[in-house]
C-alpha cells in the first residue's frame, strides 16, 4: 500500500494551522540545524527551545541520537539510510508545523539533496536552514562523545567528515559559527531570524 492507493483519502481537519497559530500567538516553522557531529546542533537547538518556551511558544526538538533510538532505530549510516532518516524526520517535522509548533531538528543531514527535499516538502517559508559552521578539527577536538577518536581508529565506518561526506549548505537562511561565537550569541541570531520572519512577535 502507498499514498497513491485509491482506498486512502485525505481527511480535512476542522482546526487549521492558522487557527492554531492565531491561538498560540506565533507562527510555526521548521528550524533545520545542520552541521558536523560536535558542531553544536543539539546545544544550540535546545538553548533556542528553552528561550522560546520561556516566551510561551509551542516548541519541540528532534534530536539525531534520540530519534535513532525509536522512529529510525532500523537505520544505520549508509548514504541510503541517512536519506531515509532525513525523509522521515522531514515528514514528522511537517506534521508538527501543521500542529502549530516551532519544530527544531538537530541532524547532521549531510546531503544537500536530502535537505532540499525537506525544504520542498515543507513549502516556501516553512523551512529555515541553520548551518552550524565549525571546522572539522574543532569538532574533533571537542569530541563530545569520543566518536571521532573511534572513527580515526577505524572502529566506526562511514563517519561524517572522516570517511563520509558533509555537503555544506549553499544558501542557508542563517549560518552560526559555533567556534567563534558564544552559545548566547548563536541563540540570539536564531531568535532574530524568527522575529525577522515574523514567526514570533
Ligand atoms: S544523519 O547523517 O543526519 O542521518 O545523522 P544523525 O541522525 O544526525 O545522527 C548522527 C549522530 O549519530 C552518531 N553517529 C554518527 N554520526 C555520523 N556518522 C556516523 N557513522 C555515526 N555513527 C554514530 C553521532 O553521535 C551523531 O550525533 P551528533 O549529535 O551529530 O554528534
Ligand atoms: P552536535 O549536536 O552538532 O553533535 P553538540 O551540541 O552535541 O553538537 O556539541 C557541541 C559542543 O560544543 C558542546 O560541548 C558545546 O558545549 C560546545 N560549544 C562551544 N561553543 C558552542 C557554541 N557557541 N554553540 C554550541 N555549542 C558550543
Amino acid at each position: 500500500m502507498n499514498s497513491n492507493d485509491k482506498n486512502i483519502r485525505w481527511h480535512e481537519a476542522q482546526v487549521s494551522r492558522s487557527d492554531r497559530n492565531r491561538q498560540n500567538g506565533h507562527g510555526s516553522v521548521i528550524l533545520w540545524f545542520t552541521g558536523l557531529s560536535g558542531a553544536g546542533k543539539s546545544t544550540v537547538a535546545h538553548a533556542v527551545e528553552k528561550r522560546l518556551f520561556d516566551l510561551g511558544c509551542k516548541t519541540f526538538v528532534f534530536d539525531g541520537d534520540n530519534v535513532r533510538h525509536g522512529l529510525c532505530a532500523d537505520l544505520g549510516f549508509s548514504a541510503e539510510d541517512r536519506t531515509e532518516n532525513i525523509r522521515r524526520i522531514g515528514e514528522m517535522a511537517k506534521l508538527f508545523i501543521e500542529a502549530g509548533v516551532i519544530a527544531l531538528t538537530a541532524f547532521i543531514s549531510p546531503f544537500r539533496s536530502d535537505r532540499d527535499r525537506v525544504r520542498v516538502l515543507a513549502g516556501e517559508g516553512n523551512f529555515l536552514e541553520i548551518y552550524c559552521q565549525c571546522p572539522l578539527d574543532v569538532c574533533e577536538g571537542r569530541d563530545v562523545k569520543g566518536l571521532y577518536a573511534k572513527a580515526r581508529q577505524g572502529l566506526i565506518k562511514e563517519f561524517t567528515g572522516i570517511s563520509s561526506p558533509y555537503e555544506a549548505p549553499e544558501a542557508p537562511e542563517l549560518t552560526i559559527n559555533t567556534n567563534l561565537q558564544t552559545l548566547d550569541a548563536c541563540v540570539d541570531q536564531v531568535l532574530a531570524l524568527l522575529r525577522q520572519r515574523k514567526i514570533i512577535p
